[in-house]
């Protein structure tokens, strides 16, 4: 699939608020551990790598030295964000080294993560099928490294008024479940699972003994914010879009719906919260832990 950069500017930030902070601590102390066990460098992988993202994010919140290995199939996304994450410093101040590869990530899983301390995704595993992720925690138990996966979709959304209280409407339920199903349609390497995405992979990295971590991390977007407003609205015509590409014959009530929620948004004194989940793994047990 192909994003444009456009779509991840519009949602980084809400990103950066999401993210479940209490596991980049708990892997900072991982990879701290490693680093006084006589290692002087942390290789890092970003899998999907978009426009960086993800290691803008985490290089800070991070010891150090870092060297970043960026994968994505889209170059022009690649080049952005080698420039963006080797702008970035770890939290020792110093500047990472950076080096990226164009591929399929169908492909890139395969060749195994020999090397490296942290494989690392963000707003990637809903796109991808079971048979990957099995081989992605396989992999990973077999190179000893941690894995940190994050703002994976959970399948459900709100909308809230200003006090944080659901406001709900009769046709919420059936629009999320077509968006839902729509979710699951192939999109990435073999299938996509959507919402089961995280729990899949947590089960498989479970059934290896790696030590799991889940938070929740979602989107809590205010509609009285211009940033999060666009972003809303941007959400709003692509739930709108897949439900009826899901479900063709129920077009006409689908838009009723999406006129009565973007006239709600445009009231703009409420917000929707859009469900999603970060996954930590570390090694069960290393002679450095
Ligand atoms: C939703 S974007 C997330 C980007 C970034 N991680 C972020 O958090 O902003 C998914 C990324 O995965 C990449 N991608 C999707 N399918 C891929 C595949 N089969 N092989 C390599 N990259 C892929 C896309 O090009 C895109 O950059």
């Amino acid at each position: 699939m192909v994003f444009a950069d456009s779509w991840l500017a519009l949602r980084a930030e809400a990103d950066r608020r999401a993210r479940a902070a209490v596991l980049d601590k708990q892997l900072a102390m991982h990879l701290r551990r490693r680093l006084a066990g006589g290692q002087t460098l942390l290789n890092l992988i970003d899998l999907g790598t978009g426009s960086g993202a993800n290691g803008v994010y985490l290089a800070p919140r991070l010891p150090g030295p870092q060297h970043w290995h960026l994968f994505d199939h889209d170059a022009a996304l690649l080049a952005r964000a080698t420039t963006r994450v080797a702008s970035a410093a770890d939290e020792a101040g110093r500047t990472p080294i950076v080096s990226s590869r164009c591929g399929d990530l169908a492909d890139r899983v395969g060749e195994g993560f020999h090397g490296m301390d942290l494989v690392t995704a963000s707003a990637l595993i809903d796109l991808v099928g079971d048979r990957w992720l099995r081989l992605l925690a396989d992999q990973l138990a077999a190179a000893g490294a941690a894995l940190l996966v994050t703002l994976s979709v959970d399948g459900g959304w709100r909308f809230l008024d200003a006090g944080g209280r659901p406001v709900s409407d009769p046709d919420d339920d059936k629009v999320c479940a077509l968006f839902n199903a729509h979710q699951r349609r192939d999109k990435g390497p073999e299938g996509a699972l959507g919402a089961a995405a995280a729990p899949n992979l947590v089960r498989h990295l479970q059934t290896l003994g790696l030590v799991v971590m889940t938070a929740p991390s979602p989107w809590r977007l205010a509609l009285d914010r211009a940033d999060d407003r666009a972003l809303a609205l941007a959400l709003l015509q692509g739930w709108l879009d897949a439900a009826i590409e899901q479900s063709p014959g129920e077009a006409e009530g689908i838009r009723r719906w999406g006129g009565r929620r973007r006239a709600w948004m445009e009231v703009g004194s409420g917000g929707i919260e859009v469900g999603h989940v970060d996954v930590l793994a570390l090694p069960a047990t290393r002679s450095d832990d």
